[in-house]
């Protein structure tokens, strides 16, 4: 039941979406790892990114979408990652043949239910003095989502779609990720922040909480409805509660955004 990602639309939000990276990398202490991975790395602009921080790292970025790992590589014109086409729940760290210094997962792990039990395999494959850091979008009960669903239930189509919105919202709240990882033997630094990302200061667009969606909690219900009327029909009805619960301000729009983080450094 894998979404299908369009980086195109996923990037129209780039800036807004790189500061939580940034915010999240900063508080990542390594100094010259040898093995980063970047797991759920999308399009891969971060994991480049992570390679010009660490020059010397053997850097690896792990994505299940072919499209997004297609602009991955595209993007990567020294090849200086190595791109792995794996679900992160059966990928195995083994295979790389040696510890890991650094795992940073970035806006991936809503997606994956099973994260709460991966992680402790994750910290085991850190080499002593590695670092785990991870953070997800946790707005889950803001507007753009219960009217997502408000929208979704009265869908024709309600009993497809909404057990797909549910797979992107697998999220525990800050404590479970501090005393998880705590109790896996690690110094731990966890945080939350809501963002006030200010949207389409200039109006260039018309909709721009609506496109934002369109690139991320949208996508279960673009795999559900591929017919064209269908899907505008639900975009009409979705786009209109949206431009009354995020009004255009004369200076933009504004979309609070909250997300945790977690960063976990193992001891040396
Ligand atoms: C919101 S994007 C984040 C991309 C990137 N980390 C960033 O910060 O821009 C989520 C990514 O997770 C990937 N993904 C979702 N579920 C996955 C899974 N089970 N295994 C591997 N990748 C997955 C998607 O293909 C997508 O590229």
């Amino acid at each position: 039941m894998a979404e299908t990602w369009d980086p195109r639309q996923y990037e129209k939000f780039s800036d807004h979406r790189a500061r939580p990276f940034a915010d999240l990398t900063s508080r990542v202490g390594a100094r010259s790892p040898t093995v980063v991975v970047d797991l759920g790395c999308g399009s891969g602009a971060h994991t480049v990114a992570l390679s010009k921080r660490w020059p010397g790292a053997r850097i690896i970025g792990v994505d299940s979408s072919d499209q997004m790992l297609d602009q991955a590589r595209r993007d990567d014109s020294r090849e200086r990652v190595e791109w792995v086409h794996s679900d992160v729940e059966s990928w195995d760290p083994a295979q790389l043949g040696a510890p890991l210094d650094v795992i940073i997962t970035n806006a991936l792990l809503q997606w994956v239910p099973s994260h709460v039990q991966l992680i402790p395999d994750w910290i085991a494959s850190l080499a002593p003095g590695g670092w785990f850091a991870m953070q997800v979008p946790a707005n889950f009960n803001a507007p753009s989502h219960t009217l997502l669903r408000e929208v979704a239930s009265r869908s024709p189509r309600a009993a497809e779609i909404l057990p797909r919105l549910v797979r992107g919202e697998a999220v525990s709240e800050p404590a479970v990720y501090l005393f998880l990882l705590a109790g896996l033997g690690c110094d731990v630094d966890v945080w939350e922040t809501t963002y006030q990302h200010v949207l389409a200061p200039g109006g260039l667009q018309d909709e721009p909480v609506l496109e934002w969606i369109r690139g991320t909690a949208l996508l279960p219900v673009f795999d559900v409805l591929k017919d064209d009327g269908e899907r505008a029909e639900f975009l009409s009805a979705y786009g209109q509660a949206l431009a009354q619960a995020y009004p255009r301000q004369p200076f933009g729009t504004v979309l609070p955004f909250r997300r945790i983080f977690a960063v976990a450094h193992k001891k040396p």
